[in-house]
């Protein structure tokens, strides 16, 4: 089974990398998944219904989120009808929407896919390790589930990574979110699980994390806003972890970076050309 994973979509500049290229890669590579976290897709901050539709148009499966999901009003009540918009998982008991679902993919494999967000850092949510420990018990890898795709949407490596070996042989694919940055160390963890730090965002890079320079810098320098954050709005790097997983085992067998387009150094899964 060939997935794909694309990190955070930051506005108009990632909305147009996602849209443009992703039909085109959902045919070429044959992909069976699509995963794509949507958090920061309208202006940077949250997701509408009309951008998730967009998203999904365009081949994602399934969009993800994190701290950012309930920046747009809306998603608190659309969220509630679109079952392919996924919340971090560990919001209290009574939150909108679901943070974890299971899908079919083009293949026909049941595909868990699981959104979670970490605590170092970051909001005060409930215990992240045991929550996916309980969505995972609820659907296990071999049994309900044929592939398992968790999103940990965290700001330390550390706590990315604890996440990874927490599940290892229990998921297809952890990948991290959240800091906008990808990492180097994508790769097969010992029982089976492919693993990312962080995969990077759909944004322009020639940034902040994704937004427009000048009003981070002057934060930085002087201490006082003076304007809003804005998008960059630069040709995106399309960024995202490829991973061809065992139709069997529903463990990982390859997994490559990708990244098209923009200002980072160009890179696609060699399995599927
Ligand atoms: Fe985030």
């Amino acid at each position: 089974m060939r997935l794909l994973f694309l990190g955070d979509v930051v506005g108009r500049a990632g909305r147009a990398a996602v849209v443009g290229q992703l039909p085109g890669l959902v045919s070429r590579w044959a992909l069976d998944f699509v995963v794509v976290n949507g958090e920061n897709a309208a202006g940077g901050f949250g997701i509408t219904e009309d951008i998730t539709q967009d998203l999904l148009d365009a081949g994602a499966d399934v969009v993800t989120t994190g701290n950012h999901v309930w920046d747009q009003r809306e998603a608190l009540v659309f969220i509630e009808r679109q079952p392919r918009l996924l919340r971090p998982l560990n919001y209290p008991v009574g939150t909108p929407g679901r943070g974890a679902n299971l899908f079919v993919a083009r293949n026909g494999a049941r595909v868990l896919v699981i959104n979670a967000m970490g605590r170092v850092f970051m909001e005060p949510l409930d215990d992240p390790f045991a929550a996916i420990e309980a969505a995972l018990s609820a659907c296990p890898l071999g049994d309900q589930a044929d592939a398992v795709v968790i999103d940990f949407h965290a700001e330390t490596t550390s706590e990315k990574q604890a996440i990874g070996f927490f599940v290892d042989g229990r998921a297809s694919l952890v990948v991290g979110t959240h800091t906008h940055v990808p990492t180097a160390d994508h790769r097969i963890l010992p029982d089976g699980t492919a693993f990312m730090t962080d995969v990077g965002m759909c944004g322009d890079y020639e940034s902040v994390i994704g937004m427009d320079r000048d009003e981070p810098l002057n934060r930085f320098l002087r201490r006082i806003p003076a304007g809003r954050f804005q998008p960059a709005n630069g040709e995106a790097t399309l960024s995202g972890v490829a991973v061809e997983i065992d139709d069997t085992t529903g463990l990982a067998r390859a997994v490559h970076p990708v990244r098209i387009g923009g200002r980072l150094s160009q890179i696609e899964p060699p399995f599927w050309a």
